[in-house]
């Protein structure tokens, strides 16, 4: 898969973040402190332009307010998500909803459908923030990545493929909390995109989900997988 110049590093779990072209950077729902497979020398980030969050749940947003604050990137996310970021003082976000896309600089971003459930826990409470999505992230160079977030297989991803057609597809193998491989097979058959990478395995005993498992399920499609170590980079 030929990012055309762009930099993927995956920081573990759904957390990752692509350096354009340009020299800007981009992280994908951001979890990092307490991410048991973060690498310890990104727990903190230098640069931070852009952010992309798929839904509240801390696992995706733990470190979204900190990271927020202190590199004031442009937010991208559900717009009741935003709205929760917005009382936590981010006036950088830039809300959406399903179906649409926005131009964010030289980004075309467009939301998705997932199906899962979201919510972020503040101060004990479950505060609702909006349905979950996807993300599909077009950079300066053309390179679609589509962050599907937490989901599980849903038959309009088929409809994904026809209007947007994604290169690269980032997408949850874990089981138990999201699609597993079998489903995230079926998944990629619909989806089309050049390559996979698997995410949202491993972190904790409970997403049993393998690569390996993944690859034995896609036996017979013609689909690139990549998989990625915690703090490598491709592209
Ligand atoms: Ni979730
Ligand atoms: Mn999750």
């Amino acid at each position: 898969m030929d990012l055309k110049g762009l930099k993927l590093t995956w920081l573990g779990h759904a957390t990752f973040r692509v350096h354009t072209t340009d020299g800007k950077t981009v992280i994908f729902d951001p979890f990092l402190k307490d991410n048991p497979k973060c690498p310890e020398n990104e727990k903190a980030q230098k640069q931070v332009d852009y952010m992309v969050i798929s839904h509240g749940h801390g696992d995706h947003t733990a470190d979204a307010v900190e990271l927020a604050r202190k590199h004031k990137p442009k937010v991208v996310g559900m717009i009741e998500l935003c709205a929760w970021l917005n009382r936590k003082g981010i006036e950088t976000c830039l809300p959406m909803n399903k179906g649409g896309s926005q131009q964010v600089d030289k980004l075309k971003v467009v939301m998705v459908h997932a199906e899962h459930s979201s919510s972020v826990e503040d101060d004990g409470q479950l505060i609702y923030t909006g349905d979950p999505a996807g993300i599909i992230v077009q950079f300066e160079n053309g390179v679609k990545i589509y962050h599907a977030g937490d989901t599980c297989v849903f038959s309009d991803m088929a409809l994904i493929h026809e209007i947007y057609q994604p290169d690269l597809a980032l997408l949850p193998i874990g089981d138990h909390f999201t699609m597993g491989p079998k489903e995230a097979a079926v998944a990629c058959r619909l989806l089309q995109p050049k390559a996979v990478v698997p995410m949202h395995y491993g972190t904790w005993p409970l997403l049993t989900g393998t690569p390996a498992a993944f690859k034995k399920e896609l036996a017979g499609q013609k689909i690139e997988v990549i998989e990625m170590k915690p703090g490598q980079t491709i592209g």
